[in-house]
C-alpha cells in the first residue's frame, strides 16, 4: 500500500461522531443539525427536468473534456460573472464531478516529487554533463519534499491531496488577529522555494473571508517569483449578502491586474452550493491553458468524465441566475434572523462573514466541550472549529470557535439560535 495513506486524518464528521459517542441528546428537543455544509434548499425543478430529459445520453461514453455546450455555458458564465473575456473552451475550461474530486486530483497532476524541480532557486536544474550521476541522485533523494500551502482552518481535501501527492502540507493560520487572511508575507524564502502549490479558498470555509485585489496581487507576485501554482477554491462564490457586490474571483483579479493568460492560476467552482445540487456532482476548473492541458491529460487516465445527463443539467444551471438570486435571498433571511438572536444579551460576539453560508463563532472555553454540551442539553449539532484545523505555529486556530452551517430551514435555524443563547447563558 501507498504509505502516504497512513498520514490521512479522519474526517471532521468522524471526529464529531467520536465526540458524541455515548452522549444522549436531549429528548425534549427536536434534533437540529447545523454541522454539515450541505445545501438543503430545494433543487430547482428545471435542473431536475434537464437531467431526466437527457437520460438518452447514458447510451454514450462521455469525453473527459465534456460537451462543447457545457463548456460554452461555463465559459459564458465566467465572462458574465467576472467581467473577463470568454475563456477558450478548447483549452481553458474543463467540467469536473464536483470541485472536491478536482481539488484532490489537481495536486496529483501538479506536484513534482522527482527532486529536480525542488532544488532551491536560483540553483538551476542540472544539465547533462553537470556533476556526476551518483551525487545528483543523492541530492535528489535527500532533497526535502515539495510544499503545498493551505489556509488553516481549511477544507480537508487540500491536506489529503498534498499528502497523497508526496508533498508536505504547510498551514497558514487564519485568525481574528490577521482578519482571517493567509499571512503570505510571513512565509520564509526557504519555504517558498520548496512550494509548488498554494490552495486558497475565497470565500473561505469556515470563515467566509473573501480575498481582496491587493491579496491577489501579492500572491501573483510571489507565484511569479517562486513559480508555484495557485489553486483557487471558489465553491462558495455565489453565496453572498450584497447583490451589488459579488465576491472577487481569482480569474477576475488576474484579468484586472493585466494577467489575462491566468499564468499559474486555476480556479475551481461548483454547482453544489450555487444551485442546490450537491448530489449531482458538478463543477468546473478553469484557468492557465498550459496547466489545463496537462490536467486534462491526467484526468483522461483518472477516468472521471461527467455523465452526459449531468452535463446537460449543468449547462442549464450555469445559464440561469434567477434561482441563484433566490437562493441568496433565503440565506440572507437566515443570517439576519440568526445573528439578531445570537446578539441578544451580548453574550456572543457575532461577526457576519463576507460570504458563504457559515457563521464562525467564538465560544467560551473549549469548542468541543461547547459542541458536546449543546448536543447533550439542546440537541443542536454544530462543528467544533478545532476539527477543521491543525495545530500549526504553536496553536490550533480553530480552537475556541464553532462552525454553524445555516443550511437548515429558517425556522430550524431560528430555533437553534435560541437554544444556543440559552445554553450560552448557563455557562
Ligand atoms: C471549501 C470547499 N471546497 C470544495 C468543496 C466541494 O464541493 P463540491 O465537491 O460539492 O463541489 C466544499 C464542500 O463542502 C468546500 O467546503
Amino acid at each position: 500500500m501507498n504509505p502516504n495513506i497512513n498520514q490521512l486524518q479522519s474526517y471532521p464528521f468522524q471526529k464529531l461522531r467520536d465526540l458524541f459517542k455515548g452522549v444522549a441528546p436531549s429528548c425534549v428537543h427536536q434534533a437540529i443539525n447545523l454541522s454539515i455544509g450541505e445545501p438543503k434548499h430545494a433543487t430547482p425543478a428545471f435542473i431536475s427536468q434537464a437531467l431526466t430529459d437527457n437520460l438518452a445520453g447514458l447510451a454514450n461514453y462521455p469525453t473527459t473534456q465534456g460537451s462543447e455546450a457545457l463548456r460554452l455555458s461555463i465559459a459564458n458564465w465566467i465572462a458574465r460573472r467576472y467581467n473577463v473575456p470568454v475563456p477558450d473552451i478548447a483549452s481553458q475550461v474543463v467540467p469536473v464531478n464536483g470541485s472536491r474530486e478536482a481539488l484532490f486530483a489537481f495536486a496529483q497532476a501538479v506536484i513534482d516529487t522527482n527532486g529536480r524541480d525542488r532544488f532551491p532557486l536560483p540553483c538551476p536544474p542540472p544539465q547533462a554533463g553537470e556533476g556526476d550521476e551518483d551525487s545528483l541522485r543523492e541530492k535528489i533523494v535527500n532533497s526535502p519534499a515539495p510544499i503545498v500551502i493551505s489556509p488553516n482552518p481549511f477544507y480537508q481535501i487540500y491536506e489529503g491531496a498534498a499528502l497523497l501527492a508526496g508533498a508536505e502540507p504547510l498551514y497558514l493560520n487564519t485568525t481574528p488577529e490577521n482578519a482571517y487572511s493567509m499571512d503570505f508575507a510571513g512565509v520564509s524564502d526557504e519555504i517558498w522555494q520548496r512550494t509548488q502549490l498554494v490552495y486558497v479558498c475565497s470565500p473561505g470555509n469556515p470563515t467566509g473571508k473573501v480575498m481582496k485585489l491587493e491579496d491577489w496581487k501579492f500572491l501573483f507576485e510571489l507565484s511569479d517569483r517562486y513559480q508555484f501554482v495557485i489553486a483557487s477554491d471558489e465553491c462558495y462564490s455565489e453565496i453572498y449578502p450584497d447583490e451589488a457586490h459579488p465576491p472577487l474571483g481569482g480569474l477576475e483579479a488576474a484579468a484586472r491586474l493585466g494577467r489575462s493568460d491566468y499564468k499559474r492560476l486555476v480556479m475551481f467552482s461548483s454547482l453544489s452550493k450555487r444551485s442546490n445540487v450537491p448530489g449531482m456532482r458538478s463543477g468546473f476548473v478553469a484557468g492557465d491553458a498550459e496547466i489545463m492541458e496537462k490536467f486534462l491529460l491526467y484526468r483522461t487516465y483518472q477516468g472521471c468524465a461527467m455523465n452526459p445527463a449531468v452535463q446537460a443539467a449543468s449547462a442549464a444551471a450555469w445559464n440561469d441566475e434567477a434561482h441563484v438570486a433566490e437562493n441568496r435571498r433565503l440565506y440572507r433571511e437566515k443570517f439576519a434572523a440568526v445573528t439578531a438572536i445570537l446578539r441578544e444579551g451580548n453574550r456572543l460576539a457575532v461577526e457576519e462573514p463576507d460570504a458563504a453560508f457559515y457563521l464562525w463563532l467564538k465560544v467560551p472555553g473549549s469548542d468541543s466541550a461547547f459542541a458536546q454540551g449543546l448536543y447533550r442539553d439542546y440537541n443542536v449539532t454544530l462543528l467544533p472549529g478545532s476539527f477543521l484545523a491543525r495545530e500549526a505555529h504553536g496553536v490550533n486556530p480553530g480552537e475556541g470557535f464553532v462552525r454553524l452551517a445555516l443550511v437548515a430551514p429558517l425556522e430550524a435555524c431560528i430555533e437553534a439560535a435560541h437554544r444556543i443563547n440559552e445554553f450560552r447563558a448557563r455557562l
